[in-house]
């Protein structure tokens, strides 16, 4: 069976309590954090930003996926360098040079992450494939968590997996956030997709590891189908 990788985003949790959330999240067999920093004007929001992150890090070892909706990123990668993100993934809508976030986000040990908003054409990201760690799927508009899942944004994660095999870069993760449950994973696994972030679908939830399970399972199957 396919590996799928559940990323929980931290924009769900209890905000009152995150080092015990943390705890609890990494218990029930996730295998990153997913952090949504956002500055207000790429998005129409804002959540946290480095001293949350420099602060969660102390207390925790997991791979700390960072999803920055942040207008000019390459302001912020050294930042969030030392903040302790292990992978950081920025807008393609937000990067003058994109080339030059990603080496930047490289240079420092991270893995490379690009993602699109669900209005932008993903023929925009195709072309950066052969350099990136991780591809994102927005499945709903960046900004807020509890949104419902678009589907017609398969058709993207379907595009990615398969230039990314054609570019030679097999190993390339293909991200899905937004909307992702146990029950619209199916779709994500089976249009190619490899990791899954889910926020209200994991968090506030009586038993994390049952959901993030959940999540797997339904990816996985949908990846099976393929
Ligand atoms: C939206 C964020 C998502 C969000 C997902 O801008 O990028 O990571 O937290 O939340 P759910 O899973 O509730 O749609
Ligand atoms: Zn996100």
């Amino acid at each position: 069976m396919k590996k799928i990788l559940v990323s929980p985003s931290l924009l769900a949790a209890d905000f009152s309590r995150l080092g015990e959330e943390l705890d609890r999240i990494e218990a029930a067999g996730a295998d990153m954090l997913h952090l949504d920093v956002m500055d207000g004007i790429l998005v129409p929001n804002i959540s946290f930003g480095m001293p949350v992150i420099a602060s969660l890090r102390k207390t925790s070892r997991m791979f700390f996926d960072v999803h920055i909706m942040i207008v000019d990123p390459i302001r912020y990668i050294d930042a969030l360098a030392k903040a302790g993100a292990d992978g950081v993934t920025f807008h393609i809508e937000a990067a003058r040079d994109v080339g030059a976030v990603i080496d930047a986000i490289k240079g420092h040990g991270m893995k490379a992450g690009l993602t699109l908003k669900p209005g932008t054409p993903v023929s925009d990201l195709l072309p950066w494939l052969p350099r990136l760690d991780l591809a994102l799927v927005m499945s709903v508009e960046p900004g807020f968590g509890g949104q419902s899942f678009m589907a017609d944004m398969m058709d993207k994660v379907s595009a990615i997996r398969s230039q990314s095999l054609r570019a030679g870069n097999p190993d390339l993760i293909v991200q899905v956030d937004g909307g992702v449950d146990r029950t619209t994973a199916t779709a994500c696994g089976a249009a190619g997709a490899d990791c899954l972030v889910a926020g209200s679908a994991v968090f506030g939830k009586a038993d994390y590891a049952a959901e993030v399970a959940a999540i797997r399972a339904a990816a996985a199957a949908g990846w099976e189908s393929r």
